[in-house]
């Protein structure tokens, strides 16, 4: 989960980063309110983008009214076509020096890395192709981490002045404990700035962290982006299904994820003869798929308009195909008159003629059999396409 600045900010302070957080404004009035606390302020669009300065989201403001009127212009522009719902009032500082720090995670050497340049303030990558050696890597030992020593080192060979050094290595420090203990994969800071009076001060944030540690971090369900959700992919979460949204007409439930990957591709190939209808979504049931999950899953996609058809495609293992059709049967009683859509089912692998004798017997009108992935493929692309008229 990527956050936003003000997010980033708050868990800079946790863990003594030096940052000033300001105050969140959704509205002009709120802006101006805050500007009549802070004094001279910046008004920054509050959005998961790059580039906000550039695309005119990040503006100085010398009065309240210069704050209000920001405000107004940046709340609801776009940026990168994500709407600004909100503003960070930030309190405006005289900046002598902007450099870049950042800590990842570098999955092709397995490892941590550091990124640090006194040349920041500008985009990194740009300073990377204009001025490569500007721009200093030093890979951590996930072991050992980041000590004062490794600390040292970091600032001495990214070249901060000699008379920021204890400063520099006291940030980098606490930029390292807001990546390990927030299980962070990325942790960045653009700029770092040098201020007139010597402090070393983090301008501006980019937090990413890690979702497969959610579970022990309660506090962080509060960074989610409501609105920019997609509310059938919230629903979905809510319920614990595995669904990603996408744009086309069939619906798809598989179990495991390669499974379900293949039946996109099928399911996109097939479409091409029936006026190119495509998959509407992913969704991995996994092992047990009991009625419940079954049903969960059936109402998140049949909630989608888009959707015309619904492609079950289940490989029985663990699970086995009887266990599976007697999931879907119990769906469609749980479901009743919500099931609306024709669904085609292919059941294969462990019990299948148990499973294919369970759905026969239930004689469903909107379920299909057909026993081979393609040929399922084909009949749900074929049925989307017609109730598309
Ligand atoms: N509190 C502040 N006081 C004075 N100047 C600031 C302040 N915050 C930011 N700036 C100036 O504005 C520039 C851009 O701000 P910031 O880095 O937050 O946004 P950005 O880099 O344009 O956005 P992104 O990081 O999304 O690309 C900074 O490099 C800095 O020069
Ligand atoms: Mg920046």
């Amino acid at each position: 989960m990527d956050l936003m600045e003000f997010q980033a900010k708050e868990l800079f302070a946790k863990h003594d980063v030096p940052v000033t957080t300001g105050i969140v404004a959704t509205t002009a009035d709120e802006a101006k309110a805050a500007a009549e606390q802070l004094g001279v302020v910046v008004v920054k669009a509050q959005v998961k983008a790059g580039g906000r300065g550039k695309a005119g989201g990040v503006k100085l403001a010398k009065t309240p009214d210069e704050a209000f009127e920001h405000a107004t212009n940046i709340l609801g522009m776009e940026i990168k076509g994500l709407t600004v719902h909100r503003v960070l009032i930030a309190p405006a500082v005289d900046i002598d020096q902007e450099y870049y720090f950042s800590f990842l995670l570098d999955r092709s050497n397995r490892s941590y890395l550091t990124i640090a340049s006194v040349e920041g303030g500008v985009e990194i990558e740009e300073v990377a192709k204009t001025n490569p050696d500007a721009v200093r890597q030093v890979p951590i030992d996930a072991g050992t981490g980041v000590d004062e020593a490794k600390a040292r080192e970091i600032v001495a060979d990214a070249g901060f002045p000699a008379d920021l050094t204890d400063q520099a290595v006291q940030t980098v420090q606490a930029l390292w404990k807001v990546f390990v203990e927030e299980d962070a994969t990325l942790v960045e800071v653009n700029p770092l700035a040098r201020l007139s009076d010597g402090t070393l001060e983090a301008l501006d944030g980019k937090v990413s962290l890690d979702e497969n540690a959610e579970f022990r971090h309660d506090d962080h369900a509060a960074f989610e982006d409501k609105e920019a959700a997609d509310p059938l992919e919230a629903k979905a979460k809510a319920k614990g299904l595995n669904y990603v949204k996408l744009d086309g007409a069939v619906g798809i439930i598989g179990n495991g994820a390669g499974l379900v990957m293949s039946t996109l591709d099928v399911v996109a190939y097939a479409g091409e003869k029936h006026s190119g209808v495509k998959p509407a979504n992913f969704l991995d049931i996994g092992g047990g798929a009991s009625a419940q999950v079954m049903a969960d899953g059936l109402d998140v996609i049949l909630g989608d308009e888009q959707v015309k058809s619904v492609f079950v495609n289940v490989f029985g293992g663990i699970t086995s195909c009887d266990a599976v059709a007697n999931g879907i049967k119990g769906a469609l009683e749980l479901l009743g008159d919500d099931a609306t859509k024709p669904l085609v089912v292919r059941l294969d692998g462990n019990n299948v003629e148990e499973g294919r004798a369970i759905l026969d017997e239930l004689n469903h009108p909107l379920v299909t059999q057909v026993d081979t992935m393609d040929g399922a493929a084909d009949k749900a692309a074929e049925l989307a396409n017609d109730a598309r008229g």
